[in-house]
């Protein structure tokens, strides 16, 4: 399937996209984010993203179109993001995909998004079955053995809140700007980690499971503590708070990484994505396991890790070996296991 066009969809979260590979190249990967709309609600507003993806997805899929110098008479199949994510924006995905397929009469394919953020180090970098895939991101956070396209074992992930919506609250909580990840890094860079004790969840308990929303309330308490003792938070305190907190996620990360390696056997390489893998305390604190462990630690470029509609057509790429297209009955699912 080196040489077969596909165009990709991808509107289950708050980025509309849309890409065009042939095999592995990327001959252009659009992605148009919705953080403006969402900005003074606190969070993805469900009605006002799936109005903003019926809205741009056209747009979005001919600069694809264009970008990649294609037009759609060269297009071999279509893929687009089946679920799960918020009904309206999946839903919008896949009805423009399946007209676009029954237009062109090209196969369609339907696509978990999570196996499209799972396989992208095999886009990116040509990683080999087996490997362990921990995907942290504002919405996910899970290790996945990925031992095929279509073959992913859950070895464990949040029970309660992802990480990156963590940071994100967590700086809202001690004053700093969202996206909170970027600056929880920045400020932790000025801060001592150790002046607070903060909590690192459920290692105590077995398995590759963990839990951040303790994590995020125990920095609440913290915060609320020097509030109280000093009538406000200094930047030294905003600092030594960030530093502290992402100091504790990464622990986590790097203990529960280790636990998934064992469970996993012998694995060709540690691959993160997600924004969250953004994080230089993380990824280091990771890196730290995959050197114990001797293999290789894959971090695909920014770009590919986080929502796209790239990782979206390679996964049918790769997929439409062993399976055969849907039809156009193919449902928009807001909940989809892997
Ligand atoms: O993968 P992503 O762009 O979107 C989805 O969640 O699907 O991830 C965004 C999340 C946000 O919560 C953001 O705060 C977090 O990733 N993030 C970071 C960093 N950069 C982005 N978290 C920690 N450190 C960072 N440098
Ligand atoms: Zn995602």
């Amino acid at each position: 399937n080196n040489d077969l066009t596909v165009l990709g969809i991808e509107s289950s979260c708050d980025d509309t996209a849309a890409a065009v590979l042939r095999g592995r190249q990327v001959l252009s990967s659009v992605v148009l984010g919705q953080t403006s709309l969402h900005a003074n609600f606190g969070g993805v507003v469900p009605e006002i993203a799936a109005r903003a993806h019926a809205e741009k997805l056209d747009g979005v899929v001919r600069q694809a179109l264009d970008e990649a110098g294609s037009n759609t008479g060269d297009i071999d199949a279509i893929a687009v993001t089946a679920g799960p994510g918020l009904i309206g924006g999946v839903v919008s995905g896949v009805m423009l995909a399946k007209g676009l397929a029954a237009a062109l009469d090209v196969p369609l394919f339907g696509v978990n998004h999570l196996a499209g953020h799972a396989l992208t180090p095999r886009l990116t970098d040509a990683v080999g079955y087996p490997y362990l895939m921990l995907l942290v991101s504002g919405g996910h956070c899970q290790f996945l053995l990925v031992s095929g396209p279509d073959d992913f074992r859950r070895l464990g992930g949040t029970i309660d809140d992802a990480p990156g919506e963590a940071f994100d609250k967590v700086a809202r909580l001690i004053g700093l700007p969202q996206p909170g990840g970027p600056s929880i890094e920045a400020a932790a860079k000025r801060g001592v980690a150790q002046r607070f004790a903060l909590p690192r969840p459920l290692l105590d308990r077995d398995g590759c499971d963990m839990s951040f929303s303790g994590l995020k309330t125990a920095t609440l308490r913290t915060r609320d503590k020097v509030i109280a003792e000093k009538g406000g938070l200094t930047e030294q305190d905003q600092a030594d708070l960030s530093a502290g907190f992402q100091a504790a996620v990464a622990d986590v990360l790097q203990e529960k990484c280790r636990r998934a390696l064992v469970a996993s056997g012998t694995v060709t390489a540690l691959c993160v994505a997600g924004g969250v893998a953004a994080n230089q305390t993380i990824r280091a604190a990771l890196e730290t396991v995959s050197d114990d462990n001797d293999i290789p630690f894959v971090a695909p470029p920014l770009a590919l890790c986080t929502d796209n509609a790239a990782m979206i057509a390679y996964a049918a790429i790769e997929q439409m070996q062993n399976r055969a297209p849907d039809g156009m009955d193919l449902s928009a699912r807001p909940r989809m296991p892997l």
